[in-house]
């Protein structure tokens, strides 16, 4: 059985699960923001759509410039991407042939991505309950790699590593030709923190961001990477022209400029993360420590999880299976933070499953 490599559009994991889809279908296997787009985004849609007749600012330039305000950090180290997704692919097209390290387990794409440039991919792994780099280990491996690929905070883990220790990961590898991605999707769920105030001390990092996750655009598609602007420039080579449509630029410079719906959706999920654990914990299940909307669970009685994926399925409740997430190979499940009502739903699933045990 092939299982779908991403979360979100359940009916695929139905189909490959030959489990019947019931009509009404709770997604805990998407991440984005349970909350939706802010309101103020919602009201603006329509004012957004003149734009389309024309062909987008290839530049981005006014978006790029509202992120550079938010950092502090001049346009000529921001380069915009159709999403994440898309900065990934410059970038292992960048390490072209190179040898690619991925600490996992890891988001799927930076693999497929760096396979598809003909990278040879070694891992490093880190367990889920013990997470700490393995600064040694990274630091061996990244001497002869052109890439090191790092999410923190992680997908699927929902956990941080230490600032210290990527820190003295971007000393150690300071005069290696390895490139170190920080992927920080998911960095304004656990906070305002972020890993791009070290790019100016260290021009071989590059801190990546989506505005998928926080802001619930995942079909807008707009993503950005920040580094030196040595990297930049090569990254832009990769760039097609109008990569990133006059709609989503739009969305992008505004959402760049917003200051509340972070804090917002952080007080809402930090409240209903912690409840869940305590009640899953009640019911006996494990639960992962995790810093933003998901977290990892599993039924301690089971080695695979599939047996409770699949029944929470029948009952209209996805998860997302980890069996393609390297070192999780389907022990554990990751679940997305929702609103209280839906995650009542779960809590309510997982209870009679406790009792009919
Ligand atoms: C860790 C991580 N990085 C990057 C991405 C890609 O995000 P985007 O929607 O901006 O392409 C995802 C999407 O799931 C993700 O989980």
């Amino acid at each position: 059985m092939n299982l779908p490599s991403h979360g979100a559009n359940p009916s695929h994991l139905y189909k490959a699960s030959g489990v019947d889809e019931p009509e009404k279908v709770l997604d805990f296997s998407v991440n984005t923001n349970p909350l939706g787009p802010p309101d103020w985004l919602k009201e603006r849609w329509a004012g957004f759509l003149h734009t389309i007749e024309d062909y987008p600012d290839p530049t981005g330039q006014k978006a790029v410039a509202a992120i550079g305000e938010k950092f502090d950090i001049p346009y000529d180290r921001i380069l915009l991407g159709n999403g994440a997704a898309e900065i990934i692919h410059f970038i292992a097209r960048y390490a072209a042939g190179q040898k690619a390290v991925i600490v996992a387990p890891a988001f799927s794409e930076y693999e497929e991505a760096c396979r598809a440039y003909h990278c040879p991919v070694e891992f490093v792994s880190v367990p889920p309950n013990n997470w700490h780099l393995p600064l040694d280990e990274l630091a061996e491996k990244a001497k002869d790699a052109g890439v090191v690929f790092l999410c923190t905070p992680n997908n699927p883990t929902g956990q941080s590593f230490q600032e210290k220790d990527i820190v003295s990961l971007l000393e150690k590898t300071g005069d290696s030709n390895a490139m170190i991605v920080i992927d920080e999707a998911f960095y304004d769920f656990a906070g305002d923190n972020s890993l791009v105030k070290y790019v100016n001390a260290f021009p071989h990092l590059a801190v990546m961001h989506s505005m998928t996750k926080m802001y619930a655009v995942a079909g807008l598609r707009i993503g950005y990477v920040i580094s030196s602007p040595g990297i930049i420039s090569k990254l832009k080579n990769y760039q097609p022209h109008w990569n990133v449509n006059a709609i989503a630029l739009q969305a992008a410079e505004a959402i760049a400029r917003d200051e509340v719906h972070a804090g917002k959706t952080r007080a809402l999920i930090d409240s209903e993360r912690i409840r869940m654990k305590d009640k899953l914990e009640q019911l006996g299940f494990a639960v992962m420590p995790s810093s933003v909307n998901f977290y990892l669970m599993k039924e301690p009685l089971l080695a695979d999880q599939k047996p409770l994926l699949h029944y929470l399925m029948e009952r209209g409740i996805v998860l997302r299976h980890t069996e393609n997430f390297r070192g999780l190979d389907g022990m554990w499940l990751r679940t997305a933070v929702k609103k209280e009502k839906d995650n009542n739903e779960l809590l309510n699933a997982l209870t009679e499953w406790r009792n009919k045990c």
